[in-house]
């Protein structure tokens, strides 16, 4: 895979001074770059894309989605609302969830989404319930787990027994059996999502294998589907993994599908977001301590959670000058011939107050100064997303860069909001 396009150090710089810092900027031609790349590895076969809402939700993104004709995959109804805020319409989303609240699918009903993907017999009763109450029909699938092992991080793997994900398929009968006494639900479909993170085809391929077996199993029982959906799951390059190529990842999933007569939906989420994301932030202090370096600066745990969550690695790059190329375990022996220049191991921390606030550990660098900016890359997906309040720390602001401009997509939270909910004289029973 080609390098992701980068905005100029410049820019980033330039932003960073205007707006402050920490803030999550993303780069527009990286985005669209993708959902070409994507749409073309496809285009050899039927296939529709709903992007991942929760990777990056920002309205402005799944504006940009949108217009490059992607629908959206929701977990949530607040994801719902926001995909049609975007102006993605019903018909384009699909409904994914293991806890789908009564509130969330009479929501979903009302509107005509494209496809519940129902993850459990409970969920079946429930929306089947309220398709004759209200007297609209729902278009369901069954999202099945298919036990298969995604061979990615624990916390991110999502197709095996001992998940709470979709439905085993043993359970497949039983679920055909309910799904009769509902005449307002129309079975369209099939779909599992494996994992996020993947980096094998063979993953995907057995995916592709497992479901269009049992679409064939219930063109035999003449329920004739529409679709089968993939799911996400294709791995980007943080560090040193060996990522798929798009092609490569489409010839796996498409193969096992060709004389099926039905359409592939996909949902990807990272691919198409995470390169084109850079949080900026700027070093306030660095500190020798009598067992590490430590490079402290404004963001933290609570804009970019993945270093402290799961141990990832995204890539450093401090604005202004070169990336180093070389490894850590290179850059040893390097550094014995380097040892008058401020080069090291450092720890990139944030302020807030735990041990597991870092944004990277033990990384080879050239120790910055206070007021350097540093930007975090591959930030795109699961960065904002997944941002938090905790020590009272506003939401960064994000930015939407093209060549040579930008757009504040999303205003810096002020701190009044963080208590503007919190009422003195609340509600009592
Ligand atoms: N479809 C479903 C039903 C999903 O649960 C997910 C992700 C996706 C699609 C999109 O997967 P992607 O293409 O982005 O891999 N917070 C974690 C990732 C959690 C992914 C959860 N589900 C991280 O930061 O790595």
């Amino acid at each position: 895979m080609s390098q992701p396009l980068y905005p100029s150090d410049e820019l980033l710089t330039k932003i960073a001074d205007k707006w402050g810092t920490p803030v999550y900027v993303y780069y527009a031609p990286q985005i669209q770059r993708q959902c070409r790349a994507l749409k073309k590895a496809f285009a050899h076969y039927p296939t529709e894309i709903f992007y991942a809402v929760k990777a990056n939700s920002n309205l402005s993104i799944l504006g940009l989605l949108k217009e490059q004709g992607y629908g959206a995959d929701v977990v949530s109804i607040g994801e719902l609302e926001r995909a049609l805020a975007a102006g993605i319409t019903a018909e384009n989303i699909v409904y994914s969830g293991v806890g789908k609240r009564f509130e969330e699918i009479r929501r979903a009903i009302e509107v005509g989404i494209r496809s519940f993907h129902v993850e459990s017999l409970q969920e079946l009763k429930q929306i089947g319930a309220l398709t004759d109450q209200l007297s609209q029909t729902a278009r369901i699938s069954f999202r099945i787990n298919p036990d298969i092992d995604a061979q990615t991080l624990p916390y991110i793997a999502t197709g095996m027994h001992g998940t709470k994900f979709g439905i085993p398929e043993g359970d497949l009968e039983m679920a055909l059996g309910i799904y009769q006494e509902y005449s307002k639900l129309q079975l369209v479909g099939l779909s599992c999502h494996l994992g996020s993170q993947i980096t094998e085809s063979r993953v995907f391929r057995a995916a592709g294998e497992r479901l269009a077996r049992i679409c064939e199993s219930l063109r035999k029982k003449s329920i004739e589907l529409e679709f089968l959906d993939l799911g996400g799951g294709l791995a980007v390059q943080y560090d040193d993994e060996n990522v798929l190529d798009v092609e490569e990842y489409a010839k796996a999933l498409t193969e096992p599908l060709t004389g099926t007569g039905v359409k592939l939906f996909l949902e990807p989420g990272r691919w198409l977001v995470a390169e084109s994301g850079h949080l900026v932030t700027r070093v306030l202090y660095t500190k020798q301590t009598p067992k590490k370096e430590f490079i402290i600066v404004d963001a933290s745990m609570t804009e970019l959670i993945r270093p402290a969550l799961y141990g990832a690695k995204h890539p450093v790059h401090v604005l202004g000058k070169a990336t180093p190329t070389f490894d850590l375990s290179d850059s040893k022996a390097l550094f014995a011939s380097l040892a008058q220049t401020r080069e090291g191991a450092v720890d990139i921390v944030g302020p807030v107050c735990e041990s597991g606030d870092f944004l990277i550990q033990d990384h080879w660098m050239t120790s910055p100064h206070p007021g350097d900016l540093i930007s975090f890359r591959v930030s795109g997906a699961y960065g904002m997303s997944m941002a938090s309040h905790y020590n009272s720390r506003p939401l960064p602001a994000e930015v939407l860069a093209d060549k040579d401009s930008a757009l504040v997509i999303r205003r810096r939270q002020s701190l009044e909001s963080l208590w503007s909910d919190e009422v003195s004289v609340g509600e009592s029973l």
